[in-house]
């Protein structure tokens, strides 16, 4: 059965207050569309859990910097849609701008530290934006369990914090990044690509992987592991590293000269031209 598509607030709590009322859990997948398997698996792990599942589609335009690329962010409603049909999803709530951001809006979540490294270097409010959408849409569907991709490590490890700070009544739970059988992270992003850089792209895995390999083979020099990456990388001269990070996996903390023995992530944001692609491996 094709999932029912919500666009209001008031529709979308009366639904759930329903299932309440029936004694169902709810499960909750937030995401921008354009949706891959990285997002159905999101559904399908919701679905074991035998919770109903709202699945919300909204490109959110407080996490997009003036430079980035909300106006060409792809928006395949039609398409997203079908596949939740496939994977089973109960609600596609879709709002409009307007619906999220009345006129008049004027509160915002900011977290004081997490942030602030990483991705957040680079794309100044946009953790602030995310964090305030998420807020808005887990107090709109009040479920029990919220369910975040890995890939977005930094995102997913805000997320919970926030519901740690602000007493949210509800689990986060971070699932694993779906790969392509090359092993690129799969993204709505990737689309961007060309032929050429979506060939060159595996690069990213490779590298990862290189100086995961070198960490499980004992090295603990984090510029040696960091070194492991960046060869790999520079395979492609087109491809330049954002950034290259060892950091504690919970606090998101960098590692310094010699890394840990365990809970540790290496996270990474690679450029092909306008194209910019993230990724991280734990140790
Ligand atoms: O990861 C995403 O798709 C977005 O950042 C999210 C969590 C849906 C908030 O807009």
């Amino acid at each position: 059965m094709a999932p029912d598509t919500i666009l209001n607030i008031a529709e979308l709590r009366s639904t759930v207050a329903r299932w309440r009322a029936a004694g169902e859990k709810v499960a909750f997948v937030p995401t921008m569309g354009a949706l891959h398997d990285g997002h159905l698996s999101l559904v399908l792990l919701a679905r074991a859990e035998g919770a109903r599942v709202i699945v919300s589609i909204f490109v959110n335009p407080l996490q997009f910097g003036p430079t980035e690329d909300f106006a060409r962010y792809p928006r395949t409603l039609k398409d997203d849609v079908e596949k939740l049909k496939i994977v089973g999803a109960d609600v596609v709530f879709a709002p409009a701008a307007a619906e999220i951001y009345p006129i008049g809006f004027q509160t915002s979540v900011i977290n004081k530290k997490m942030s602030h490294g990483l991705c957040g270097k680079f794309r100044p409010g946009h953790f602030d934006g995310v964090l305030t959408v998420v807020l808005k849409l887990l107090n709109i569907v009040s479920p029990d369990l919220a369910l975040f991709g890995k890939k977005d490590y930094q995102q997913w490890r805000l997320i919970e914090r926030m519901a740690l700070d602000l007493e949210l009544p509800l689990e986060i739970r971070g699932c694993d990044t779906v790969r392509e059988k090359d092993g690129l992270a799969m993204s709505s992003r990737n689309r961007y690509m060309s032929a050429e850089e979506r060939e060159e792209s595996t690069l990213i895995y490779k590298g990862l992987s290189a100086a995961r390999a070198a960490w499980q083979g004992g090295e603990r020099s984090r510029g040696k592991l960091l070194a492991a990456f960046s060869d790999s990388i520079s395979r492609c001269p087109r491809m330049t590293i954002q950034y290259a990070e060892i950091v504690d996996c919970f606090s998101l903390e960098p590692a310094i000269g010699q890394v840990a023995d365990k809970n540790l992530v290496m996270i990474v944001a690679v450029l092909f031209g306008d194209v910019r692609l993230i990724d991280n491996l734990e140790f």
